[in-house]
């Protein structure tokens, strides 16, 4: 990210979002009714609009529409899920213009930890302040993960309950740290959380990161978001997606490409496609020696 800047990336998921909000009901593939607050560009205002926005853009960068709406479906899917089976903290990792909190209307009691770069994290609060939006369930934790600081130490002065398993999101982030910050940032999470706690994360292909990959339009998406001062720098495979959480103390349990996530929840006639080359990893922090 450029110093000082809120990130255009999260501005360009949230208008994903926002337009996919104004799609009729049974096409619709997120429904994130706060993503248009967010947006730069005014949303679009009837259903054939929003849809002919989406296709456009699928047209251009296939497989990223899906990709970022159904990812945050499958996350909202996955706290659903922690909360049913007794978890009550879930925290976000460059959480961006996230509104899950926002929306969840599970079990009382359910803390967020929004944890972003201090840029963003400040443009997000202004948005939010500026249309009285905001709820005390929401934690705001200011941290760059490429600086030196302790993610461990961050959630701690921000009142995070390390002893009690929580479920983590961290959604299209991986693919902008260098390796070694994203390895860094894995070992810290692995020390911050408690045995039993689920993480979320997505990852770039190694090919799209270097340039080979066979699909032009997520190589235009490089070449764009580049120009907006956020690289792609790291790119992984299913397999080095997996030896990296399991590196850090995390478990593989389920492995997930775009086809599979449109044909979990596009629907019969699904208005994107679903060019492969992004996956998502869902792990569990496995209890390690010195946890026990
Ligand atoms: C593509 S956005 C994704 C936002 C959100 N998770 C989503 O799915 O819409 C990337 C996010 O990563 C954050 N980010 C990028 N580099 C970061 C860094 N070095 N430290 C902290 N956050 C960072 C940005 O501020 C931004 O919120």
């Amino acid at each position: 990210m450029r110093s000082g800047d809120s990130s255009e990336t999260a501005h360009l998921t949230a208008r994903a979002r926002a337009a996919d909000a104004v799609v009729v009901p049974d096409r619709r593939l997120l429904g994130d009714t706060y993503a248009h607050l967010f947006v730069t560009v005014p949303p679009p205002v009837t259903s054939e609009e929003a849809l002919d926005r989406l296709q456009r853009l699928d047209r251009a960068h296939g497989g990223f529409i899906a990709e970022i709406l159904l990812r945050q479906r499958y996350f909202e899917d996955l706290v659903a899920l922690a909360v049913d089976a007794g978890i009550r903290q879930v925290l976000l990792l460059g959480a961006g213009y996230d509104t899950t909190a926002l929306r969840f209307t599970g079990a009382e009691g359910v803390r967020f930890f929004e944890v972003d770069h201090p840029a963003t994290q400040a443009a997000k609060l202004q948005t939010l302040a500026a249309a009285g939006l905001g709820t005390d369930a929401v934690t705001s934790v200011p941290l760059d993960f490429t600086a030196d600081a302790s993610l461990r130490d961050a959630l701690t002065a921000h009142g995070f309950d390390h002893a009690a398993p929580c479920v983590v999101g961290w959604l299209g982030v991986t693919f902008f740290l260098p390796a070694q910050a994203c390895r860094a940032t894995f070992a810290d999470l692995a020390d911050a959380v408690a045995p039993g706690s689920l993480l979320l994360f997505d990852y770039m292909d190694e090919s799209v990161v270097n340039g080979t990959s066979r699909y032009e339009g997520a190589l235009a998406m490089a070449r764009q978001v580049a120009e907006q001062g956020e690289p792609y720098v790291n790119g992984l495979t299913p397999q080095s997606a997996a030896d990296t959480a399991r590196a850090a103390g995390f478990e593989p349990l389920e492995q997930l490409r775009v086809p599979d996530l449109v044909r979990r929840y596009g629907g019969d006639e699904p208005y994107c496609s679903d060019d492969d080359f992004m996956g998502l990893v869902t792990a569990r922090r496995e209890l390690s020696g010195s946890d026990q």
